[in-house]
């Protein structure tokens, strides 16, 4: 089956439909004829767009909570038992941006499941499906945070760039098998993903760079198109590769700077003056 033009039963699996991009990328899909199976954790969100996609859609809402390895695993098996998936998005997460040593392990472990662990179950599901029939689409959702390191997001970067990693392989592990393998970088987008307390101090003008949950979920649907293993939201943003190629340093100090909220630098000089002070040697 060409997944650029479904035929009536096709059937597309969107994780994180509930809100911003999944949700347009699960109304562009609707569109194009597939039938949709929506993952999230909020059933009324997730009713509200099976209402608004209307009964021609066919479209169903699955809860699920992806940070729970347990409820992740048990919707794998759904999936892999009672349904043919023809795409799947993992478009599901979320951001925070906290500096690595003021949060707790705790939220490194979240991060990972969501972000990593949920998709590979889901991706362990349907993918041997995929390979039988020689036809699908699999695209996951990472973020631009994979290439250059930016402050707050190490965590969020770090588990991003396994699914990156993820991605990659199985590209090469199944490079003429008639499954496409992407993943999406997006840049800044704007959703309630920012709506989260951490990035209050965030200026208002990056937020305000950012581009429509429409315009992203355009360029990621574009994939069944157009399939390639990497996509950067805005495309400008591929100016990043060349320039960590041609100074990784320097590159990295322009993020290093453009990313830390105002007021971090007073609070980092205030506390190695307090350690200095104590008399604690600084390597
Ligand atoms: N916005 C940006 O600038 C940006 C930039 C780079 C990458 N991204 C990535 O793009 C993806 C979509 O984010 P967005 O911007 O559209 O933000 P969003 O509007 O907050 O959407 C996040 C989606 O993920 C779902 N989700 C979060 N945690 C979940 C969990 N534990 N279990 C199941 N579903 C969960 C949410 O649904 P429920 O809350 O209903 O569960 C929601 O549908 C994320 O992976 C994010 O990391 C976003």
């Amino acid at each position: 089956m060409n997944v650029a033009s479904p035929g009536a039963t096709a059937l597309a699996v969107v994780t994180g439909s509930s809100s911003g991009i999944g949700r347009q990328v699960a109304i562009l899909l609707a569109r194009r004829g597939f039938r949709l199976i929506l993952v999230a954790r909020r059933l009324d969100r997730l009713n509200r767009l099976v209402a608004d996609l209307g009964p021609a859609a066919n479209a169903r809402a699955m809860v699920v909570d992806l940070a729970d390895a347990n409820a992740t695993a048990a919707a794998a098996d759904q999936l892999a038992s009672e349904a043919t998936v023809d795409v799947l998005v993992n478009v599901a997460g979320f951001g925070v941006c906290v500096p690595f040593l003021e949060h707790a392990g705790s939220l490194d472990r979240r991060l990972m499941q969501v972000h990593y662990f949920a998709p590979a179950a889901l991706i362990r599901a349907i993918l041997p499906g995929m390979l039988a029939r020689r036809s699908g689409q699999i695209i996951n959702v990472a973020s631009i945070a994979t290439k250059v390191g930016p402050w707050g997001h190490g965590a969020y970067a770090a588990s991003k760039s396994a699914l990156v990693a993820m991605t990659q392989s199985l590209a090469s592990e199944h490079i003429e098998s008639g499954v496409h393998f992407s993943y999406v970088n997006p840049g800044i987008v704007q959703t309630e993903f920012f709506d989260h307390e951490s990035f209050a101090s965030m200026a208002a003008t990056v937020k305000r760079r950012g581009i429509s949950s429409t315009a992203a979920a355009r360029r990621i649907v574009s994939l069944l198109d157009h399939p390639r293993l990497e996509l950067c939201i805005p495309r400008h943003y591929r100016v990043l590769d060349w320039l960590y190629a041609l100074s990784p340093s320097w590159a990295h100090r322009l993020v290093a700077r453009s990313s830390r909220p105002a007021g971090r630098e007073a609070t980092v000089a205030s506390r190695k003056s307090k350690v200095a002070s104590r008399g604690v040697r600084q390597s």
